[in-house]
């Protein structure tokens, strides 16, 4: 294992041209609040190319940019581009991801700030738009894409630079295939850069804004950028998906998760490491586990997902899937099991006789991964559930240790109908009551089977989604000290192509610490765990009891890191539904909805911003004394929602404007709320 090198954690930025003025210099980042008072200058000509070609811009090189590179296209596969006015440019319609080319802008002087959208492939080095100054050429500042086509806006405070001559360069130097285009549109300077013609504030995104020193994330330092959740857990930079390890050791929770530092994209998997008194408040550590060929970043051989208990000699004991790029390694077994181990819970040894399962079991063509390690009481021994799939229906196997080194196949714990996917991963297997709950991913979603166990074999009685939202995936089991059954699930819309954080650096989150329970109705149920109290700031909490609610919107308050709390008995409301706007403004909002006749929840971010739109809509039950209860966290760009009977809905949003910060509540008819209360919570890393 390659050891961690300070240079390995010291959270820089990718590698992108903010070397030609190091970031000190570029000044303080924009705040959420940030005023327009100061320098104002006239902009490029044809700033939004509403010219319909590229007046006023001039190509210099390259046949990615021509006038056939503006382009009035409204959709394209993945939604709207979200342009202004007609026309915007693409560096791929001229004639696509191949071609390369540079194009700049009339030279203007600089105001005191400068904003534009923004779209297409991230590559900091080869794919930019950039500010550029006349007198030396230097490049003082870019912002390249998030491999997504629509267009988001980006901020720059070049105060340090106003009253100088500077001109944009939308920069394709990507002969690539994929990804490797650019779209740019309406530039905007001086105060007219931070807001829209609506008189609405812009969101704040862009590279630039991150300060980017430090030795370690602190409480500033992710407060600084405006669309980081403050309580649930980020990597600083890069990109992260499941989380792995998860276990309470020393009294430490553990949290793991599958880790790419260099880029806000997938690549060469690490584990980073953090962890928490609480499952609340979370300290970053050293990234414990590290891919085994690090110098070359085209070899994506790391360290999938795995899991974690403490071994008879008190030690943490991480049980994970060594990956092998076969591109690289041709001949290598591309999926086995290994083993690392630590005394001390920072610094983790791999076990020199890897892999400790390295034969894959028959009928297992579609993958073989993911070994989640749990104390059987069966038959008191270690076993081991590893996910795979034929091709045709996904299944998890069943491995016993005595001594988690060695390892005897048991068999096919359980295999599906194809329903649920040709290959499951992340499974999860325990006991909860006189049930045996098995969980994995399949079919892009997190499902659980509720059954029974008879030690070599499960059989599913309940079948349904761990979570009802679109960003849930890759959920993870572990018990803890006081037994209780708690899980955090990745939230990444990773089927989408929607990750407007990737202009922030990164990309990825965890779920808010859960516990499981058995519902009445026999599937699985989630909550959110006691503790999460500790992060309310209850000076500032409002609350109403018997809150009478109609068809005129009640403005609850105005925030969007907080815990909204409500309380209905069904069988007294006369309404036909209520509705909750969350991250709302005149220009936007999600819509959370009730209709007490179909018992229908929707979640609908079709208003919502610049991330995925959609509707989500679980069935959610009152309890048997009549009452539905909502627990919905907010948390900047993070929505979970927590209905009374177990259901969580689960999706990230991305606010286009600083003022889409209201919550409101009105009903199509009258209910009285047993009880409403709102409170702003604090973040994890204070
Ligand atoms: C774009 O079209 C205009 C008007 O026909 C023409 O003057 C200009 O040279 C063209 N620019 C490029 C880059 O082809
Ligand atoms: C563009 O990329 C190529 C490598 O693909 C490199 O050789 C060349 O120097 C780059 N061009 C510029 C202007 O940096
Ligand atoms: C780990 O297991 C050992 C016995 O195998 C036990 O003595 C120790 O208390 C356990 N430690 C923790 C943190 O659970
Ligand atoms: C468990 O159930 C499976 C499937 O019904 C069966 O084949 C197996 O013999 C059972 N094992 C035990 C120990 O009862």
């Amino acid at each position: 294992m390659k050891r961690p090198t300070s240079s390995s954690l010291s959270y820089i930025l990718p590698a992108l041209s903010l070397s030609f003025v190091p970031p000190g210099v570029f000044g303080k980042p924009i705040s959420r609040t940030t005023k327009c008072t100061q320098a104002q200058h006239p902009g490029p000509s044809n700033p939004s190319f509403e010219t319909g070609d590229l007046t006023g811009w001039q190509v210099l090189s390259g046949t990615a940019f021509g006038n056939s590179s503006v382009t009035a296209l409204t959709s394209y596969w993945g939604g709207p581009f979200n342009q202004k006015g007609k026309y915007f440019v693409d560096s791929f319609v001229a004639s696509g991801d191949p071609a390369i080319g540079q194009l700049r802008s009339e030279s203007f002087r600089a105001s005191s700030y400068l904003s534009f959208l923004i779209g297409g492939g991230y590559d900091p080095v080869n794919l930019y738009v950039g500010l550029v100054r006349d007198s030396d050429g230097a490049l003082l500042v870019s912002q390249t894409g998030m491999n997504d086509e629509a267009l988001i806006r980006i901020i720059w405070d070049t105060s340090a630079w106003a009253g100088q001559n500077v001109h944009l360069l939308v920069y394709d130097n990507n002969s690539g295939s994929s990804w490797a285009h650019i779209n740019i549109d309406d530039v905007r300077t001086g105060c007219n850069a931070l807001q829209d013609d609506n008189g609405l504030t812009f969101t704040v995104f862009g590279e630039a804004n991150q300060p980017a020193t430090g030795s370690s994330p602190s409480c500033n330092l992710y407060a600084a950028d405006v669309v980081r959740p403050q309580y649930h857990y980020t990597p600083y930079q890069g990109w992260i998906n499941d989380p792995a390890g998860l276990i309470q050791w020393n009294g430490q929770h553990h949290l793991f998760s599958q880790f790419y530092p260099d880029a806000p994209l997938w690549g060469p998997m690490h584990w980073s490491h953090a962890t928490s008194p609480d499952a609340v408040h979370w300290a970053e550590l050293p990234a414990a586990l590290y891919p085994p060929y690090p110098n070359n970043p085209q070899d994506t051989s790391g360290r999938w997902t795995g899991s974690a208990v403490n071994d008879s000699q008190n030690r943490l004991h991480l049980v994970f899937t060594d990956f092998t790029d076969l591109a690289f390694h041709p001949g290598a077994t591309e999926q086995v099991v290994s083993t690392a181990t630590s005394s001390d819970g920072t610094s983790y040894s791999l076990y020199p006789q890897n892999p400790v399962i390295g034969t894959v079991p028959p009928n297992s063509g579609n993958g073989f991964r993911d070994p989640k390690v749990f104390h059987d009481p069966t038959d008191n021994s270690w076993k081991l559930v590893v996910g795979s799939g034929d091709g045709s229906q996904g299944k998890v196997h069943l491995y016993r240790s005595t001594d988690l080194l060695s390892w005897t196949y048991v068999g096919v714990l359980f295999e599906g109908d194809g329903f649920t996917g040709s290959m499951w991963e992340c499974p999860n297997f325990f006991p909860v009551g006189n049930k045996w709950v098995l969980f994995y991913g399949g079919r892009s979603l997190g499902w659980f089977e509720v059954g029974t166990y008879n030690g070599t074999s499960f059989t599913s009685e309940t079948r349904g989604l761990l979570d009802a939202g679109p960003d849930s995936y890759a959920m993870q089991w572990y018990q803890d000290a006081a037994g209780r059954n708690l899980a955090i699930t990745w939230l990444g819309n990773w089927p989408t192509s929607k990750w407007p954080s990737r202009l922030n650096g990164w990309a990825g989150q965890q779920s808010i610490t859960r516990e499981l329970f058995i519902r009445p109705d026999g599937g699985l149920g989630s909550r959110p765990i006691p503790e999460l109290a500790s992060l309310e700031q209850s000076g500032n909490a409002k609350s109403w009891t018997q809150k009478t609610v109609g068809d005129t919107a009640i403005v609850l308050g105005h925030t969007t890191t907080a815990r909204l709390r409500l309380t209905v008995d069904v069988p007294s409301a006369s309404a036909t539904s209520f509705s909750i706007r969350l991250f709302s403004s005149s220009a936007e909002f999600v819509l959370v909805s009730y209709n007490f006749a179909t018992r229908i929840l929707t979640l609908d971010t079709s208003n919502a911003g610049y991330g995925q739109t959609g509707q989500w809509q679980p069935v959610v039950v009152p309890g048997s004394d009549g009452k539905l209860s909502l627990d919905i966290f907010l948390d900047r760009s993070t929505l979970e929602i927590f209905s009374s009977d177990g259901v969580v809905t689960s999706a990230r949003v991305y606010p286009r404007y600083q003022e889409s910060q209201d919550i409101t509540i009105e009903a199509s008819g009258h209910i009285v709320f047993d009880s409403i209360s709102l409170t702003p919570l604090g973040s994890s890393w204070c």
